[in-house]
């Protein structure tokens, strides 16, 4: 069957039919995947039964993959390129660090100095209903802005925080990611490298706007998450078993929406591919 291509919804995504990623992919192939990767900025493969190994070795030909340095506790013990994203307890009984993982509007590791180009998950085990994944386009959002908002933001930057939602992690935990992860400035616009686009890029890790107070900077901050956020630019994904889901972290943005039966498993396994360095350490000397 050849490779085919169809829309999941107006603003992003598509599915690739006709792919068998236990295969080898022939260079035509990456060629026509890369393309619309950059087109529809997430793409969906279904029925993917593949192995770990077979998982990160796709996730290769996107670029160098995330060991996961900064989320040391998330990732698999014998695979640091794989993060796990589930509501498994831990082996000695206590609940999951990430079972509240990506529940906060966010592009994947935005809050270090080399954010995420892309991300693969791939759906393992997933409840039988909900659990959706909401993505939206950040092209369409910055677009969508008018002419005096581009100019405002054009030379502002966000102040983006590793924490979680909901997340009740033990206070070990919460020291040592914040040890890991000082907050990060990153730019509100960024050109993406390859098209050539801006996009807007902030999210609900953004507390600030540097050099501003974090009074100042609220209302900014939220209306910008409202208005990339808005059901026009989004994709609802409804996860099932063995979806190999991929999206690019500098024009779209994501939300877990934890609208599951937590008695029920949720288990995905994410590579993230490494991006360019961009954003610095942030100055955050304005508090109030
Ligand atoms: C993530 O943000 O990588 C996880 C998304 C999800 O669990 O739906």
């Amino acid at each position: 069957m050849p490779i085919e291509f169809r829309p999941l919804s107006y603003a992003l995504g598509a599915e690739v039919l006709g792919v068998d990623l236990r295969e080898p992919c022939p260079p035509d192939t990456w060629q026509a995947i890369h393309a619309a990767y950059l087109q529809h900025g997430v793409l969906l493969f279904r029925g993917q039964t593949i192995s770990r190994e077979q998982h990160i070795a796709f996730s290769r030909l996107f670029g160098e993959l995330d060991r996961h340095d900064s989320l040391p506790m998330d990732r698999d013990a014998t695979h640091p390129e794989l993060l796990m994203v589930t509501n498994d307890a831990k082996p000695d009984g206590s609940p999951s660090n990430s079972k509240y993982t990506g529940q906060m509007w966010h592009s994947d590791m935005s809050f270090t100095l080399a954010p995420a180009l892309g991300s693969l998950l791939r759906g393992v085990s997933v409840p039988p209903v909900g659990g959706d994944t909401l993505f939206s386009n950040m092209y369409l959002a910055y677009d969508a802005l008018s002419a005096k908002m581009k100019a405002l933001i054009a030379d502002l930057h966000g102040v983006h925080h590793a924490e979680r939602k909901n997340a009740g992690m033990s206070a070990q935990w919460e020291a040592e990611n914040r040890r890991l992860n000082p907050p990060v400035a990153q730019p509100l616009v960024r050109v993406h490298p390859e098209t050539g686009r801006k996009a807007l890029y902030i999210g609900e890790k953004v507390k600030q706007i540097e050099g501003m107070t974090i009074e100042e900077s609220q209302p900014l901050v939220d209306f910008l998450v409202r208005h990339a956020t808005r059901p026009q630019f989004t994709y609802r994904h409804q996860w099932r078993n063995d979806d190999l889901l991929i999206w690019d972290n500098r024009c779209t943005s994501h939300l877990a929406m934890g609208d599951y039966d937590p008695r029920h498993r949720r288990h995905l396994e994410r590579t993230t591919v490494l991006g360019t360095p961009s954003g610095h350490v942030a100055q955050l000397e304005l508090s109030a």
